[in-house]
């Protein structure tokens, strides 16, 4: 992971196209948020989230206007890494961890959105707790003049306030957040392998 980060981080092209696919996927992980509030019933937390992973998004497009390559506003295919790997991820995850709520706990409708909600992003959370942190030591490391820091900050409290969601929706959330987290694993490293592929035919 090091590795590739470095390897990103040292071409302003690449590095450009791996911005915007963060920017991406964060952006994506918000309109997910947003898709499965109830129109009534919608929690402090929840809107926290929400706005919290709009700004996400958002911050990282500024970040990639500090890179010195005149870039595109738009998140089409020829603009991100790995474009059908980063495109598939979220929705794979959330296919996947939605057929399995209707399968082991037969949950529906309202219920399922929630939870599926629930189980999804924190598995998520525990993907950005691992990457983000690693990322900004490599910029660092580099003397970049990109930073991920303020989003490291927001995605710790995310994880705790998802911890305290699952706690009080599911008695037994931790047996199928372990199922979800290992779905999620292979997907992330499905991800991560398309961006080496790239970036070895890059070189
Ligand atoms: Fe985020
Ligand atoms: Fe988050």
């Amino acid at each position: 992971m090091q590795q590739l980060l470095a390897t990103l981080v040292s071409s302003h092209d690449l590095h450009a196209k791996w911005l915007n696919s963060l920017s991406f996927l964060e952006n994506a992980g918000a309109r997910k948020i947003s898709a499965s509030e109830d129109s009534y019933m919608v929690s402090y937390l929840q809107l926290k989230h929400a706005a919290e992973e709009h700004r996400h998004a958002y911050y990282l497009k500024k970040q990639l206007r500090k890179l010195p390559v005149p870039f595109p506003d738009s998140y089409k295919k020829e603009f991100l890494i790995a474009p059908i790997s980063t495109q598939q991820y979220l929705k794979k995850l959330d296919v996947i961890c939605a057929r399995y709520l209707k399968e082991k706990l037969s949950f529906q409708g309202n219920e399922l959105r929630y939870a599926a909600y629930l189980l999804v992003t924190y598995a998520i959370e525990l993907g950005a707790d691992g990457l983000y942190p690693i990322y900004q030591d490599i910029l660092d490391a580099n003397k970049s003049k990109i930073m991920v820091k303020s989003i490291i900050v927001e995605e710790q409290g995310h994880l705790e306030e998802m911890i305290s969601q699952l706690n009080s929706y599911f008695q037994d959330w931790k047996t199928h957040a372990c199922e979800i987290v290992k779905i999620e694993k292979t997907l992330f490293d499905e991800w991560i392998g398309s961006i080496k592929k790239e970036v070895a035919y890059h070189e």
